[in-house]
């Protein structure tokens, strides 16, 4: 019998059609991997046997690689993690809170904050960082926002923010970092898009420098990881790390993937050998790809001149951020660079997509995707909505976003509770049970416990009109509901 294998081909199609990739992972198709890694891959795929290091009680060979990761990174004790930031992200929570604990938590946070906040039984209260019109994205909170809520809220037990935030703007870490501390609180920081700060001064400054007490970084979405691969860091006395180290252990598989965590390994000492040059070489580079892209009429990038404005104190110029609205959607412009020249980009949305470059990237390419852009501006640019292929720009995009919903209901009641499936149009006015976001970024629109606004039921429907992609609803675009009557 034939085999019947329809993801294997799937990938075998994108990758035949692909040319070249600003998206995760990092190691951009396999350039930042080693060749012995690569030849070895089938055999790398060990588990516990004697003479094997267990990831769950680690004294040989992954002890070593934690300290030497968090010598790197300047944490004092590191963890590997296999199930991506998300697993750290949720082990952070469950070790710095207890059942009932209020967490402050910055709104422009990924999706794996909330389970987290389900998973641990916790109450959120969010910091709403401001909204950069002209992009459709989220700045950063400040930290005057931090000191407010911690004022108001001095029972919380811990902040939380996003550092850099997927578009590589980063807030004022360090003086939020005082401004927690202050407080005798616990600062916690999803640092997912952030693993190769310390490589320049010419980036925002990192994690560690700023204080946090315990972080995430990604290894597979800005350094060479393979998917999935991540680190978590604590730093300083504030953090208990023997209750950290048992909800690491909870939050991972028992089976962790060898070929995963020695993809750490490498990634890890390619950086400290040679990620500084590396990264000096990347950033000349993307340099010339901006200009290149900001050269065409009709586009913007968005650059350094947020800092100071929206709560941004840094960019990390390896996140390149296009504004394609005055010509088209950047779901749009992600088609017409895709289907036409095979360039596969990190994220798009209404008015603008993104590319993420890394220290790997065949930087051959860059003039190539200047020319497609050129060549897509070229085509359609001059007009706009004349039917050819090219609906009219977007011209009515959402200056802010959607207005949350009260918070009626801890997040875990109402996921864990009885609940039903409503029809999205029809959830006005119901507590959500569902955790609603535009994927990716993965920020929250809706989450469980809130009670649903018309304003979101009215940008979920706007986002899937402009053509981007809602997780969190059910099929049939049903939203599950409390069953609250
Ligand atoms: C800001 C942010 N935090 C956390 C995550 C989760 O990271 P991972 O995919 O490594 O689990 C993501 C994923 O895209 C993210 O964008």
């Amino acid at each position: 019998m034939k085999r019947n294998t329809p993801l294997f081909n799937g990938i075998l199609r994108h990758i035949k059609q692909k040319k070249v990739g600003f998206h995760m992972p990092g190691h951009k198709g396999g350039l930042g991997l080693a060749d012995d890694f690569k030849a070895y891959m089938p055999l790398l795929d060990v588990t516990e046997t004697l003479g094997m290091d267990n990831l769950h009680f680690p004294q040989g060979e992954i002890l070593k690689l934690q300290q030497k990761a968090a010598e790197v990174f300047g944490g004092d004790t590191s963890f590997i993690l296999v199930n991506g930031s998300t697993c750290g992200i949720h082990a952070m929570m469950l070790a710095a809170c207890r059942p009932g604990d209020k967490i402050i938590i910055s709104r422009d946070c990924h999706r794996s904050v909330l389970s987290a906040v389900v998973l641990a039984g916790l109450r959120p209260v969010y910091i709403t960082p401001s909204f950069i019109e002209e992009y459709g994205i989220t700045g950063c909170c400040t930290p005057d926002q931090v000191r407010q809520a911690l004022a108001m809220h001095p029972d919380a037990r811990a902040v939380l923010v996003t550092y850099p935030n997927y578009y590589g703007l980063c807030g004022y870490l360090r003086d939020i970092a005082d401004t927690v501390h202050l407080y005798g609180k616990l600062l916690l920081v999803d640092g997912a898009h952030g693993a190769h700060l310390g490589l320049s001064p010419n980036l925002p400054e990192d994690i560690a420098s700023c204080g946090a007490d315990m972080w995430v970084s990604s290894i597979h979405k800005t350094l060479n990881g393979l998917n999935q691969t991540a680190l978590l860091h604590v730093k300083g006395h504030r953090v208990d790390v023997d209750r950290l180290c048992t909800m690491v252990s909870m939050v991972q598989t028992t089976s962790p993937s060898y070929i995963l965590m020695s993809s750490i390994d490498l990634a890890v000492d390619k950086i400290a050998r040679e990620g500084e040059g590396m990264m000096q070489i990347l950033l000349e580079k993307v340099k010339l790809l901006r200009r290149g892209l900001e050269g065409i009429e009709g586009l913007k990038v968005l650059g350094r001149e947020m800092a100071g404005r929206f709560g941004v104190c840094a960019l990390d110029p390896t996140k390149v951020t296009v504004k394609t609205g005055d010509i088209m959607t950047g779901y749009q412009m992600e088609e017409q660079l895709w289907h036409k020249w095979g360039i596969s980009v990190e994220l798009s949305a209404p008015n603008h997509l993104m590319l993420l470059t890394t220290v790997f990237d065949d930087f051959d390419m860059y003039g190539y995707t200047v020319d497609a852009f050129r060549k897509v501006v070229g085509k359609y640019g001059s007009r706009p909505g004349d039917g050819a292929g090219c609906p009219a720009a977007v011209a009515d995009f959402y200056t802010t976003l959607p207005a949350m919903g009260e918070g009626i209901m801890p997040p875990r009641q109402a996921v864990l509770g009885p609940t039903t499936a409503v029809p999205i149009h029809q959830s006005a006015g119901r507590v959500s049970a569902a955790l609603v976001s535009v994927y990716p970024p993965g920020i929250p629109l809706l989450c469980p416990g809130e009670v649903v606004t018309r304003d979101g039921i009215e940008y979920i429907e706007y986002i899937k009109k402009t053509g981007g992609s809602i997780v969190g609803l059910r099929a049939e675009e049903e939203l599950l509901v409390v069953n609250d009557r």
